[in-house]
């Protein structure tokens, strides 16, 4: 298993970009099960790969 923790306390500095994407790949190259934990409140990831999340206030 291989675990992938990004964690950046200032925004805009590509963690959206680089998880979103590197989850894609790996889902698509195939042989591995790819679970994506968003923890950020603005849920900017979920959306990216098509959850329907709550719309922000
Ligand atoms: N390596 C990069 N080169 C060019 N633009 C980038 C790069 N990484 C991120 N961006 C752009 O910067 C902005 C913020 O990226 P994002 O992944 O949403 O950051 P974060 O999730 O850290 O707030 C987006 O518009 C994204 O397209
Ligand atoms: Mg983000």
């Amino acid at each position: 298993m291989l675990t992938v923790l990004f964690l950046s306390g200032k925004g805009g500095v590509g963690r959206t970009l680089i998880i979103t994407s590197l989850a894609t790949a790996l889902a698509m190259r195939g042989g591995y099960r790819v679970w994506v934990v968003d923890l950020d409140p603005n849920a900017t990831a979920s959306r990216v790969l098509g959850v329907n999340t709550p719309k922000q206030r």
